[in-house]
């Protein structure tokens, strides 16, 4: 696949669109017909608030959420209690792929000081804004689409895309300088987000009857896994029913750890052929399993299509950590998930290799991994 240097067309900042105050969104942004989100009345009129039974009250899957597992007795000394929350991040990640965590350790005020430290960044004028401007050679920096095929349909979002880990690739000066303490912000968030992921990764090697550093080591160690950080800027939209925030997709790499907006719903995860509206809890973590760890675990966990929906009323902001392998390691599944009765299903491939596909095309459902079973 060839790469390249630029953006395919002249790029369109979808928070100035927005804020120019337009009352029908551009037909670049218009999905067909087949392809519009179901379940957009999440939104909520009037000022920032918490969503209330009444948002939730016409839609269909409201009774149902993601399931939301305590990790508070993780390194308990008892090993009941310890034991307990192995099985409800097993039967998370073999049934929903998705899941929220509580009592993670990372400290709720940095939580809530990343989010609104990067909030004030998206709300800087433009100009300062673009001075970050990324192209699709390595995504890092300012963005408005991914994928770079001409004319394809655009999602309404804006998003600040850096690297993190490994620590060769932290590179501050492609950060926000300004407001001045985001960059150290970034940094303890990272930290603390790097630390949750390695022990989750631990979990759910040992629930597949791995050794317990097994998607670690897989993934290069702890001083080389990959990390990166996108922060989604879901601007209102005029016309929620016709776009997607994020059209759906898997996530490519390792497991992302997702902190939502604390007030505005919008990440509808897919069950069947229904799609749930995550209901986030205050101060948790969405985590979800990525295509690596479902080739790893030779799709024992599946990774799941999710997608974002956006309103009229209020712009949503999330920040996704992806936790990833390094980049040029091979990744297949792993030798003991391989038996004659369950053979391997996909043939080995780098991450640097198997990112270019969402880098190229955007996102595609579950497309990718899919086409990578192998022939047996
Ligand atoms: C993503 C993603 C969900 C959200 O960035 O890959 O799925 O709620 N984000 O922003
Ligand atoms: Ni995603």
């Amino acid at each position: 696949m060839m790469s390249c240097q630029a953006w395919p067309e002249p790029v369109v900042r979808v928070q100035a669109l927005a804020e120019s105050g337009l009352s029908s969104i551009p037909s670049r942004y218009i999905r067909p017909h087949s392809q519009r989100p179901t379940n957009t009345t999440t939104s909520c009129g009037g000022p920032r608030r918490k969503a209330s039974q009444d948002d939730h009250h016409h839609r269909g899957d409201d009774h149902v959420n993601i399931p939301t597992i305590n990790l508070e007795h993780l390194f308990s000394e008892d090993q009941v209690l310890r034991e307990e929350v192995f099985r409800h991040v097993d039967q998370a990640c073999r049934e929903w792929g998705f899941f929220q965590v509580v009592n993670h350790g990372v400290s709720h005020e940095l939580m809530k000081n990343a989010r609104e430290l990067w909030r004030e960044f998206f709300n800087q004028p433009l100009e300062v804004k673009e001075n970050y401007a990324n192209s699709p050679t390595t995504y890092e920096g300012y963005g408005s689409r991914l994928g770079i095929n001409k004319g394809a349909t655009l999602d309404w979002s804006d998003y600040f895309f850096l690297h993190y880990m490994p620590p060769s690739l932290r590179n501050q000066e492609k950060w926000p300088a300004i407001p001045t303490s985001l960059r150290k912000v970034i940094g303890e968030y990272g930290e603390g987000v790097v630390k949750l992921g390695g022990r989750i990764l631990n979990v759910m090697s040992k629930n597949l009857g791995l050794k317990e550093d097994f998607l670690l080591n897989a993934f290069g160690g702890e001083s080389e896994v990959g990390g990166c950080l996108r922060v989604n800027f879901y601007p209102k939209c005029p016309q929620p029913d016709l776009t997607f925030g994020l059209s759906p997709h898997s996530d490519p790499g390792g497991m992302t750890i997702l902190l939502p907006d604390d007030f505005v719903s919008g990440l509808q995860v897919r069950r069947g052929d229904h799609w749930i509206t995550v209901k986030p809890i205050p101060n948790a973590f969405i985590i979800n399993i990525g295509d690596q760890i479902q080739v790893l675990s030779n799709a024992v966990y599946k990774s799941v299509e999710h997608r974002v929906i956006v309103n009229s009323n209020q712009d949503r902001v999330s920040l996704a950590f992806f936790y990833n392998p390094r980049s040029d390691l091979l990744i297949e599944p792993a030798k003991e998930l391989v038996t004659k009765d369950r053979p391997a299903l996909y043939s080995p491939m780098t991450y640097d290799e198997y990112r270019l596909f969402i880098r190229l095309k955007g996102p595609c459902g579950k497309a990718q991994v899919e086409s990578l079973t192998s022939q047996t």
